[in-house]
């Protein structure tokens, strides 16, 4: 019979076992990001509506089917963050950031919420990990991003990643893009899906972003000439743009392919776009994504600011890993200490004084020697200290191996410099 109370339908509870993984991919985030010189920001994990509205756009799916909207107890129109960008860029607007340095690298992580239907790699309640340059129009900017984001990917364990990138323009040059797009598909127009006929009216690019099989037939089908292509229409300040991110990206050997059809599911993006995708999720293959948002600030009330960023999504990341099979370290639990009857005490008061240096468990139950060497060997813990009872008397103390099973004594008073030589010891024939 299932339970009574179950996690609500799309979200998931991270058990012990799981949450090393993801310990493990946030910390190695977390060295990538601090040497590449970026600065943790924290916002609401709620905001107002509108903020979403505003920038992520009122016709993106984001705004219209996937947001968990609410009105608080002081009838306030707020939503769960569907992402990180706009909370961001709201806090840089309130706190003033751009009179304080010129450039802001910033990183940000944490869960994110979306109303779609669940899937595989589709969460309702999901975690992103994401960065972003404001104040900087240079493509170099962009580049930093990009190898930024592919380094993280690597970190966890990623090789020889494509990064597909595109430029989607400015609003104006998305106009007469969009003008294309319109008359190339005004012939079959009717045989789209409603959904893509009315992307059509409202935001045509967004057309490009379909995943029913018969649109997308329609979008290759180049009888009536090629698909128009956006960096075509592009105005010479995005044109210039857009080739110094390529160059830098071929400067750096960064991996990657221009794709005509990437435009991106949120409304902000100006100019450079780009994704990475891992087929083996299927249709939610997108493993993170980002681009540039040069009107993002304006929009919300600040001076003119650029920027760039991108975001990642970890359960994707970590779900892939999974599948191939990819092991990440386990619990870290390094020492378990084992009593007698007569030691308990001592024992316990050890425990506690190892503890802050050592992860170590030890037996709160009284339970016999046994059942406690037992639950040692299970506990994953590299050593046993043991505290038998004549050893004790001489001032001694056992340490056991407890994965080759070696048992030796050692002075109590030499005690933590023994472990420490044996944890290291251990560690460094482990990272061989
Ligand atoms: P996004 O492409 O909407 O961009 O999301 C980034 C990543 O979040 C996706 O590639 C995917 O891995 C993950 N993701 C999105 N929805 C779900 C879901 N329902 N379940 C699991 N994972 C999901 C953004 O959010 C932008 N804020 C990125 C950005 C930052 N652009 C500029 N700066």
């Amino acid at each position: 019979m299932a339970p009574k109370h179950q996690a609500p339908r799309g979200t998931r509870d991270l058990l012990p076992g799981e949450t090393e993984r993801w310990q493990w991919a946030e910390d190695k985030a977390r060295g990538v990001l601090e040497r590449y010189g970026y600065r943790e920001i924290r916002t609401p994990m709620f905001e107002d509506v509108e903020l979403f509205a505003r920038t992520s756009g009122e016709s993106s799916d984001v705004v219209q089917k996937e947001m968990y909207r609410f009105k608080d107890l002081g009838d306030r129109d707020l939503a769960l963050r569907p992402e990180g960008t706009a909370g961001v860029c709201r806090a840089y607007v309130e706190h003033g950031l751009g009179g304080r340095a010129r450039i802001h690298r910033l990183w940000y992580m944490g869960p994110m919420f979306r109303y779609g239907r669940p899937q595989k790699g589709r969460f309702r309640q999901f975690s992103q990990i994401g960065a972003e340059i404001i104040g900087s129009a240079a493509p170099g900017a962009d580049v930093e991003m990009i190898a930024l984001f592919l380094d993280l990917f690597e970190a966890w364990g990623f090789r020889d990643l494509t990064v597909a990138v595109n430029s989607v323009g400015t609003p104006e040059s998305r106009r007469a893009y969009g003008d294309a797009l319109r008359a190339w598909l005004a012939p079959v127009r009717d045989k789209l899906s409603a959904d893509s006929q009315q992307r059509l009216e409202v935001n045509p690019l967004r057309v490009l972003d379909t995943k029913i099989e018969d649109d997308l037939a329609l979008l290759r089908d180049t009888s009536r000439g090629p698909l128009p292509r956006m960096i075509d229409v592009l105005d010479d300040d995005s044109r210039t743009h857009w080739e110094g991110v390529l160059d830098g990206l071929a400067a750096l050997n960064i991996r990657h392919e221009v794709d005509h059809g990437l435009v991106r599911g949120l409304d902000y993006y100006t100019r450079t776009a780009f994704e990475v995708h891992d087929r083996s999720l299927g249709a939610q293959s997108a493993l993170g994504g980002g681009g540039r948002y040069d009107g993002l600030i304006e929009a919300l009330g600040g001076s003119s600011t650029p920027g760039v960023g991108f975001s990642i999504g970890l359960d994707r990341v970590l779900l892939v890993k999974e599948e191939r099979g990819e092991a990440v370290p386990d619990r870290a639990l390094e020492i378990y200490v084992v009593a007698m009857d007569s030691t308990r005490t001592d024992a316990i008061r050890l425990t506690r004084e190892l503890r802050r240096e050592f992860a170590v468990e030890c037996d709160v139950e009284g339970r016999a020697i046994k059942a406690q060497l037992q639950a040692a060997g299970k506990s994953g813990a590299r050593l046993a200290v043991i505290l038998g009872e004549d050893e004790t008397k001489q001032g001694n103390v056992a340490i056991k191996d407890l994965e080759g099973g070696a048992q030796d004594s050692v002075p109590r008073a030499r005690l933590v410099e023994a472990l420490r030589e044996r944890l290291d010891a251990g560690r460094k024939a482990g990272s061989r």
